[in-house]
């Protein structure tokens, strides 16, 4: 065995200047949680369209290296449905002539999780207070940071829906037009929303002057969160998915994500197919892709839910020997029929935003947080005088049965809206481990359902076909989830290949461009290497 590289400090993230905060609580001594922590308030402040307090999210790390004890952890602080949601309120609200009730608007928020589950793995897991790492979010709203371009961008394309809401275009477009990118963006209410969650933690969020200003923001605009279900939120600690993956293993999130348990099939259905990196880019590596993600999209779809409210048949799915009939039913150069593998259930245009940022510190701990409002800018509500966004995250239910959402997935009641539940999600923060069980790896993006087969796609580059991170994260990726029964490609992928994959008899798609991966890898040629996604406009800041 040869000298492992020495490890540094790294943060990857979507906004450079929030990766930058993560990497200074580094180098002041904080440990990979808190400098996620820091990171997520941050982007609430720079990357308004995803990065939120009024969204949800998942994070999964190992942590403790460095201080004896070592743990795998998955906190779950996705948004839960209000009491006073019901199964069928979105074909209700339809009735009643109240359009995309699950995606604009007061109705279409969940109890927000963030701070939540941002303050609880600080309490947790955290070395730091809480001032420390919410301080530099702070500073960057009270004292504005220059309006990033794709920021002015985003909001440039959400305005029309934006400026139904007088609160948002107060700050979002001040004087009817957004901030200019470089010009200084000061959000003076997010400020004080921020000191006040310094000054009280959690009931700083979810009790008091903040959450009434929800609730009367609720009351005014016909939606359903009231103060007792703000009291009641809680994030949970769950019990990572733990798959075998190359040499050593991988860890992600566990229901009510999607994420992890799709991971672990489709890495083992995978595993029967010899791929070397000449394999890379031909139709016959698009197509066993696409024929693993459908197999395991099919399970998703139909059995997954809040494993709080429903059985998720976790056993079953985790099940090797099924895994391993479905690779055997892949056929070379033919593509399956998804209905084979559906018996249950009753395209889109995606909306740009959620959003993942990896943490490695040097102890060898790595953390993986993916956290969104669901659609860019959320429900497009923000909360009057407390300066933030609400997430439009009931749409992630099976909203209307038998009908595609905004991400086209069609999904089981063991999704439908239930007062107290968290919809199913895509998000896979995942954290790779080598042989020696040390941290190679922290992977995420956003990207809807594509962000469970674009972290399985670079982790089958990183680890089935030798790519460098750099490649894995820069290489054409490709999407299939079943229903639609279509195979997206990525734009640079040419079209003879499109056409071969035609004549194995795969539907296809165009997507300009999937994700914004936010990847760390510790390498032992290269020591510490962060790739920030070309796609996205992110950076990686390491510690000096
Ligand atoms: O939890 C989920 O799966 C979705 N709400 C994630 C949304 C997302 O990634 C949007 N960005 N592309």
């Amino acid at each position: 065995m040869f000298e492992k590289h020495a490890r540094r400090g790294a943060v990857a993230a979507a906004e450079p200047l929030a990766a930058a905060v993560g990497a200074k609580i580094l180098d002041a001594g904080g440990n990979a949680i808190d400098a996620a922590v820091a990171v997520g308030f941050a982007l609430a402040v720079t990357y308004p369209a995803a990065g939120n307090l009024g969204g949800g999210g998942f994070l999964v790390g190992s942590i403790g290296r460095g201080s004896g004890r070592t743990d795998e952890i998955a906190l779950d602080f996705r948004e839960m449905a209000p009491a006073a949601a019901t199964a069928d309120m979105y074909v209700r609200a339809a009735e009643a002539g109240i359009k995309k009730a699950s995606l604009v608007g007061h109705l279409a928020s969940g109890v927000p999780g963030s701070v939540s589950g941002l303050l609880t793995a600080q309490e947790k897991w955290g070395s730091m207070p809480r001032k420390k790492v919410i301080e530099p979010a702070l500073a960057l709203a009270r004292d504005g940071f220059p309006m990033t371009e794709r920021t002015q961008r985003m909001l440039t394309g959400a305005k029309q829906g934006m400026l139904r809401f007088e609160a948002t275009e107060e700050v979002f477009y001040p004087g009817g037009a957004t901030v200019p990118a470089g010009e200084n963006f000061v959000q003076l209410d997010l400020a004080r929303t921020l000191e006040t969650i310094i000054e009280q933690g959690i009931p700083g969020f979810y009790e008091g002057e903040v959450a009434d200003h929800i609730v009367v923001e609720m009351k005014r605009g016909g939606g359903i969160i009231s103060a007792r279900d703000l009291l009641a939120y809680r994030s949970v600690e769950r019990k990572p998915i733990r798959f075998t993956a190359g040499k050593g293993h991988a860890i992600s999130m566990p229901p009510p994500s999607s994420g992890g348990i799709c991971l672990a099939q489709m890495y083992r259905m995978l595993s029967h197919f010899p791929l070397e990196a000449t394999d890379a880019k031909t139709p016959k590596f698009y197509h066993l892709l696409a024929e693993v993600m459908r197999r395991s999209f099919a399970d998703r779809n139909q059995y997954l839910g809040d494993p709080d409210f429903v059985d998720c048949k976790m056993e079953m799915l985790e099940k090797l020997d099924r895994l391993d009939e479905r690779a055997s039913s892949i056929e070379q150069e033919k593509a399956s029929e998804s209905a084979d593998f559906l018996d249950d259930i009753a395209t889109p245009e995606e909306g740009e935003q959620t959003t993942h940022y990896s943490v490695m510190d040097k102890q060898g701990n790595g953390v993986a947080v993916t956290t969104t409002l669901n659609g860019s800018f959320g429900s497009k509500v923000l909360v009057p005088g407390a300066g933030f966004l609400l997430n439009n995250e009931m749409d992630d239910f099976t909203v209307h049965p038998g009908k595609p959402n905004m991400f086209g997935l069609i999904q089981s009641s063991a999704n439908a809206v239930a007062p107290g539940k968290r919809p199913l999600s895509s998000m896979s923060p995942t954290v790779l481990f080598d042989e020696d069980e040390d941290v190679s790896a922290v992977l995420g993006t956003p990207g809807g359902p594509t962000i469970i087969t674009n972290v399985f796609q670079v982790l089958i580059g990183l680890q089935r076909l030798g790519f460098s991170p750099e490649i894995s994260v820069a290489t054409s990726k490709v999407h299939h989830q079943c229903l639609p029964d279509l195979l997206y490609l990525e734009r640079a992928i040419p079209v003879e290949t499109e056409e071969t994959l035609r004549t194995f008899g795969h539907r296809t798609g165009r997507r300009v461009s999937i994700g914004d991966f936010q990847l760390l890898c510790q390498t032992k040629e290269r020591g510490t290497v962060g790739v920030s996604d070309s796609r996205g406009g992110g950076d990686v800041s390491y510690t000096n």
